[in-house]
């Protein structure tokens, strides 16, 4: 048994409690779909990233059950051992053609991905410029990078362009970084504009699309596709926990970027190879997607409805170009209220508020889904319209 009481983290705990931060995990009893059993209760599910409903898709799961059948449960090791099996290497060359670039490699998470890459593609000598509203992953491998870093202030291309020409001259690589997607806005990133400053300036190009894949572009193809920006970004980004529905991550890039990131990805060296399961889950839904539009067109219909219906209660959806919407609130007690309001109603939508996003810029983050049906949304629009009434927000 142990002899600590551990009374430092409950110290710690107090605080998180008197700040108002504390939260309690939400516990779902069953698939991750339109309609969930959060905490016991069906609720209208608005806060998944699950925006094409492959999760739970019976092809998807049929592909996950025949290859524990074929495969096993876990890959047993790291994939520079024995636990590179071959169908992780048909996932990377369904995903390679899909995204239209050279080679991909697969990471067990988009975390995984931005982590292990960023650290492995820099080195002490280079400057990193990132977006400063760029995920955490990414922000957590450029503290595991050599290299030195910059921050621009958020998609402003001025900024950009000024770090650019004052310290260009004094490295040797310079990598831009932003999120194609941001996710808590859903703005997209300037990337003709990005890619023309990288260009101006020799420097190299990294976007993580982990909001824009199997959203934006044809078929989902991506914030690349979308822009039209081909063979003119050097790295890019997904993740296959969002609009795949599975888990895991992967860069596209060159064949050279692949063989290097075997050599030196520290995820690939030290951590378990994906499960069978998920990488041929992953493997099905990216079929699924270059099969038809059909998961695309309706993600985007059933946004377009959503936001239409609440812009027209008069809730300001801010600056979003994408199926994330957001409801401003505002302070930070009121958004959570909001929120727990919803939920006792049968809508559950997270709050977002301060530190995830500036104070007093407090909101609801909604993520619409090809899985939710038009009784869905409308059910959503009313128990907005009935909670925004009672609690003065519209
Ligand atoms: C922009 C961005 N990058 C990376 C990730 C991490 O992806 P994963 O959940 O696959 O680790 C996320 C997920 O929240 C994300 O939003």
């Amino acid at each position: 048994m142990s002899t600590h009481e551990l009374n430092f983290l409950k110290e710690k705990i107090e605080e998180l409690k008197k700040a108002g931060v504390y939260r309690e995990l939400p516990v779902n009893y069953g698939p991750c779909d339109n309609v969930i059993n959060l905490n016991g209760k069906q609720v209208v599910n608005l806060s998944s990233n699950n925006y094409l409903g492959l999760s739970n898709h019976p092809r998807v799961k049929q592909a996950a059950i025949d290859a524990v059948n074929k495969y096993g449960a876990g890959a047993g090791a790291v994939r520079t051992i024995v636990g590179n099996q071959d169908i992780i290497g048909q996932l990377e060359d369904i995903l390679a053609e899909f995204k239209h670039e050279e080679a991909v490699m697969c990471f067990q998470s988009g975390l995984n991905c931005n982590i292990g890459t960023i650290a492995a593609i820099t080195a002490k000598g280079d400057l990193i410029i990132s977006d400063e509203l760029n995920h955490a992953s990414i922000i957590d491998g450029v503290r595991l990078s050599k290299a030195d870093r910059a921050v621009y202030k958020h998609s402003d291309m001025r900024n950009l362009e000024a770090i650019l020409k004052e310290k260009r001259k004094n490295y040797n690589q310079v990598l831009i970084i932003t999120d194609g997607v941001f996710s808590m806005d859903g703005d997209l990133a300037k990337l003709p504009k990005i890619v023309e400053l990288a260009e101006k300036y020799d420097a190299l190009t990294y976007v993580d699309d982990a909001h824009g894949s199997g959203v934006l572009g044809e078929s989902g193809r991506g914030t690349v596709d979308h822009f039209n920006l081909h063979g003119r970004v050097d790295f890019i980004i997904g993740t296959l926990s969002k609009a795949i529905g599975v888990v895991g991550g992967y860069v596209a890039s060159k064949q050279v970027t692949k063989t290097w990131l075997h050599h030196r990805a520290r995820p690939l060296l030290f951590s378990t190879a994906l499960p069978p399961a998920a990488t041929a889950a992953a493997i099905e839904s990216v079929k699924m997607l270059m099969e038809s539009t059909e998961f695309t067109d309706k993600l985007w219909a059933n946004a377009e409805y959503f936001k239409a219906g609440l812009n027209k209660l008069g809730f300001d959806t801010g600056n979003s170009e994408t199926p994330i919407t957001p409801v401003m609130v505002g302070g930070e007690a009121e958004t959570m209220q909001f929120s727990k309001t919803l939920l006792d109603a049968g809508v559950y939508v997270s709050g977002i508020v301060f530190p995830t996003v500036a104070l007093g810029k407090g909101r609801l983050r909604c993520m619409l889904s090809a899985s939710h049906t038009k009784e869905d949304l409308d059910f959503a629009i009313k128990t907005f319209e009935k909670v925004g009434k009672e609690l003065e927000i519209i």
